[in-house]
């Protein structure tokens, strides 16, 4: 079942048919983000579900994911950390390969990101093919970290990805499809 507001947050998100490729529908959120009052709704479903669940730290997904897992992350008092795409953290990092609904990449975490045992929330804006859900998922894993949950605003069934996610033993929250 949807969570309360689904339907207020899906009207917000915009489809553009054939980008960044032919045959794509992507789901712009620039909308959502763009209004004050639809930007609040969002965070606040991500604030009033995660806030009693003892969560030690947010980890977003480079771009989109940033946008929303940092003000989850402020308004739980915690702090964020990045999962990046490759080449961009200046530390020591372990990084992933994945597949794309539209080509390859690799993401990387800075391999003090978080400690063993902590508690993370791990935010996206999307889940399409699942990929970049899965290796941000193994870059915590890595450094010995619990996903409380993986989180994202969109799901996109069927491609398939939320599916692939769940099935890695991974607890996964999405506000709509
Ligand atoms: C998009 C989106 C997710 C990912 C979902 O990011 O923000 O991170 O793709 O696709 P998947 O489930 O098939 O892995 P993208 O790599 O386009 O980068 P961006 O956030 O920099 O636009
Ligand atoms: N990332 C991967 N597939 C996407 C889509 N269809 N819309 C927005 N972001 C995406």
């Amino acid at each position: 079942t949807e969570p309360p507001y689904a339907d207020y947050i899906r009207d917000r998100i915009r489809t553009v048919p054939d980008w960044p490729q032919a045959g794509v529908q992507f789901r712009d959120i620039t909308p959502l983000l763009q209004d004050k009052k639809t930007f609040r709704v969002l965070v606040d479903i991500f604030v009033h579900r995660y806030m009693d669940l003892d969560l030690d730290i947010v980890a977003g997904v480079d771009a989109r994911g940033f946008i929303l897992g940092a003000v989850v992350a402020y308004e739980l008092n915690l702090g964020f950390v990045p999962v990046r795409k490759k080449g961009k953290l200046p530390f020591l990092t372990v990084a992933e390969e994945y597949e794309l609904e539209y080509g390859s990449a690799t993401v990387e975490i800075h391999t003090d990101a978080c400690k063993r045992g902590d508690r993370v929330l791990l935010i996206d804006d999307l889940v399409a093919t699942g990929g970049t859900m899965v290796a941000a998922a193994k870059l915590l894993n890595r450094l010995g970290a619990t996903i409380v949950e993986a989180a994202a605003i969109v799901d996109l069934p069927e491609l398939g990805g939320s599916k692939i996610v769940r099935e890695q033993g991974i607890t996964l929250f999405t506000v709509c499809d």
